[in-house]
């Protein structure tokens, strides 16, 4: 393996580590993304060119509730979702950290 191919191989490996791997469904389309770990959920996906409801940006609202089906993220802060939401899976995109490597979440059915 040349030198540049080992920097390559090494970026990528720390893109990997910063990064979630986003998989969302909405309006019926299925779509990947790479979530930097530095911003919340719904700054990735807007990022990403990804159109996803949203208003206060604040957990305070409710627009932007998604449901995660599957991986693990931690609400910086939360004024909508009761208890049962939360046990239901629903989340605030607008808020929410990462925590799995990986999630996958529904604009569809919740
Ligand atoms: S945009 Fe208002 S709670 Fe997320």
């Amino acid at each position: 393996m040349s030198q540049k191919q080992a920097s390559n191989s090494a970026d990528i490996k720390d893109q990997l580590r910063d990064t979630v791997k986003v998989t969302l469904t909405l309006n019926g389309a299925t779509t990947h993304i790479l979530w930097n770990r530095q911003i919340p959920l719904l700054d990735a996906l807007l990022n990403a060119g990804i159109h996803v409801p949203n208003s206060c940006c604040r957990g305070a609202c409710g627009t932007c509730i998604c449901k995660l089906e599957e991986g693990e993220v931690r609400l910086k802060r939360n004024f909508v979702l009761s208890e049962t939401h939360l046990q239901q899976g629903l989340i605030l995109a607008c808020v929410a950290a990462p925590v799995s490597q990986s999630i996958t979440i529904n604009y569809d059915e919740f």
